[in-house]
């Protein structure tokens, strides 16, 4: 259990007084895009549903301002299902004996974002387990064959944990962003939530070469993890304004029953929307992705996030026949489609939204050519 979020949780109403309060909290933020430690909390302690159509609307506004009404896409290559980290809530870490782990070759990469580049998407994101099969040599190798095969893309990495030196040598081949998430700005949840060998300094050194080395970089936790507290989720939004990364990844933490944190309830929609529109209330510049972890959990969830201030989408372009076994949560959407097929079906539901789609490379703003810095 967690325990973020009491009034939602309970559906219960608030006096006139209180939800006078948290909507000067919430302008507050958008005026400053900073709150107070025990303002953060005071909006988290008390907030309902009752107030979450204007955090909503004042995040909608956030996102406008900067990015307007575009979705950017990125395509998304899961690489390997290989992991040797211990994340106690990931149907691929290491412990989990009955995972169906695949690893794809170079060539079959560069497939996948040649069909991706065919579709229109000028961002790959390389992601997959933490897997020593993915040498430095051939990462670089693989980043410089794309680079050199297509003209103006961005290569997204989302390969886990590696140190500072192999960090640069993937820069300086032409990788231009890095996602890794922090999980929780809290050591107590992380160490609840990792195993031993797994440190929460390691993790926070690694997003600080990222950035040093230049990356655009993106952090992100989980919304609803096990035994996760409203300090917690403070702490999650006080480390994100220091960091100030590039991007940020919010999704609901989703049981998988083949992991050690089975039995657990998973966050939900309400509990992670809340949380995307404080993050853009108080990092206005960063690119939100709507995560394909909230559309698993509602039908609806990742159009419902672009009205929260999310505005990057990441459409799968992993060859179908692997799609399955990259099960870091179960039920995971998109698992029998095709590219072509997700491709599609992100764009319908974006105009749905009456939001535009951007092939652009979607850049953070302040880097975005033309930008006043
Ligand atoms: N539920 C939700 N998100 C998860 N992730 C891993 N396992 C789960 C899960 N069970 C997220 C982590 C990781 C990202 C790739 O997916 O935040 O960084
Ligand atoms: Fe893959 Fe909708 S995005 S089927």
């Amino acid at each position: 259990m967690n325990a973020i979020l009491p009034k939602i949780k309970e559906y219960s109403q608030n006096t006139n007084e209180t939800t006078i309060k948290i909507k000067v909290l919430i302008d507050t933020l958008y005026n400053n895009q900073r709150l107070e430690k025990s303002q953060y909390k005071y909006i988290l302690d008390n907030i309902t549903e009752d107030e979450t159509e204007y955090l909503y609307q004042k995040a909608f506004e956030a996102k406008m301002k900067h990015y307007k009404n575009k979705v950017y896409l990125r395509g998304l290559v899961e690489i390997s299902s290989y992991c040797s980290q211990g994340c106690k809530y990931c149907g691929i870490n290491a412990f989990v004996k009955d995972a169906t782990r695949y690893r794809l070759t170079k060539e079959e990469i560069i497939d996948c974002c040649e069909g991706g580049y065919i579709l229109g998407y000028r961002t790959f994101v390389i992601q997959g387990g933490e897997d020593r099969f993915y040498s430095d040599e051939l990462m670089i190798d693989i980043i410089k064959t794309l680079k050199s095969k297509f003209e103006d893309i961005r290569i997204t990495l989302s390969l886990g944990e590696r140190n500072y030196l192999s960090y640069l040598k993937l820069y300086n081949a032409g990788a231009d962003r890095y996602l890794l998430r922090h999980e929780t700005a809290s050591k107590r949840l992380y160490e609840h939530l990792h195993h031993d060998f797994m440190s929460f300094e390691k993790r926070r050194e690694a997003l600080a070469n990222l950035k040093k080395i230049g990356y655009q970089v993106g952090a992100g936790f989980m919304v609803g993890s096990p035994t996760q507290t409203n300090e917690d989720l403070v702490e999650d939004l006080l480390y994100l304004k220091d960091l100030d990364p590039h991007m940020v990844g919010i999704g609901p933490y989703l049981c998988h029953s083949d992991t050690e944190l089975k039995g657990n309830d998973s966050g939900t929609l309400t509990e992670t929307l809340i949380m995307v529109a404080l993050v853009r209330l108080q990092n206005q510049k960063a690119l939100l992705p709507s995560t394909t972890a909230l559309g698993t959990l509602d039908k609806k969830g990742r159009e419902k996030a672009l009205h929260a201030g999310a505005n990057v989408m990441m459409p799968n372009i992993s060859p179908t026949k692997h799609r399955e076994a990259y099960e870091i949560y179960q039920n995971k959407i998109c698992t029998g489609d095709t590219s072509v097929q997700c491709r599609g079906c992100i764009e319908l539901r974006i105009k749905s939204q009456k939001h535009q789609v951007d092939l652009g490379v979607g850049d953070y703003i302040d880097l975005q050519e033309g930008a006043i810095k």
